[in-house]
């Protein structure tokens, strides 16, 4: 196993209820594609386009092979796959993603929540033990994010948690079917004084049990 993976992290309270990070499970196929049918144009705006139909793509019979590549991935410590629970219930993910030790020991870090739990901290609150995790657990020095210039949500969710923004790739991924300018933002180590998460305690975004 490598540093950091399988981990369950939280909880972590706000506004939304009681925030917990655990390792895909193989029983998710019904709650993940149920969501992911309904929250269609709440999320394909912001996520790679991928091959075939949205319906196709996000039905139930094709997380198995989804699981499998992302416990792949975690199994040689390039990926941490997590799904955010709210009040033990799936509700989005959180994925750690292309885990690079060595001189760099960075990762780029992505989420997704269901949309009626939009606005209630959620996001803020699982990127924030994503982070502690990253900078804890795991052993990375930097992290970064990238997102659309419209995606003004997730732009405040990153500001929140202390990103800060790098710069501005142009045409950088295939994201609803053409290629989208991105803010790259990054974070490292030594700017987070304490952990991400008693920052957000302190501000009052969240609380702990
Ligand atoms: N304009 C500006 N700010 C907004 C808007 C808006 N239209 N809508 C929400 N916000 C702000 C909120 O006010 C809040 O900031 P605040 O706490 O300073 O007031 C923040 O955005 C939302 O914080 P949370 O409640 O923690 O976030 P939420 O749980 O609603 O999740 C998320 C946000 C993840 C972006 C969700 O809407 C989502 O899943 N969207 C679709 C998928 C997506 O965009 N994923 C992110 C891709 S980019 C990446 O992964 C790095």
């Amino acid at each position: 196993q490598h540093p950091g993976w399988p981990a369950r992290l939280g909880p972590v309270i706000v506004a939304g209820g009681q925030v917990t990070l655990r390792p895909v499970r193989f029983r998710d196929a019904a709650a993940w594609s149920r969501i992911r049918l309904r929250d269609r144009d709440h999320l394909e705006p912001w996520e790679p386009t991928g091959r075939g139909s949205w319906e196709a793509r996000n039905h139930a019979s094709n997380w198995p092979s989804l699981w499998t590549s992302l416990k792949a991935e975690a199994r040689r410590g390039a990926m941490i796959p997590l799904v955010i629970e709210v009040d033990g219930q799936f509700s989005g993910q959180l994925t750690i993603g292309n885990i690079v030790r060595g001189a760099l020991r960075s990762a780029w870090i992505g989420y997704w929540v269901a949309k009626d739990l939009g606005g209630q901290g959620v996001a803020t609150a699982a990127l924030g033990l994503g982070l502690d995790h990253c900078f804890g657990p795991v052993g990375l020095h930097r992290v970064e994010a990238t997102v659309r210039p419209e995606n003004l949500a997730s732009q405040a969710v990153l500001r929140n948690v202390g990103f800060r923004e790098e710069g501005l790739l142009r045409r950088y991924l295939d994201v609803d079917g053409a290629w989208r300018d991105h803010l790259l933002v990054g974070l490292t180590v030594e700017e987070v004084m304490g952990t991400v998460v008693d920052r957000l305690v302190r501000e009052g975004r969240a609380a702990l049990p």
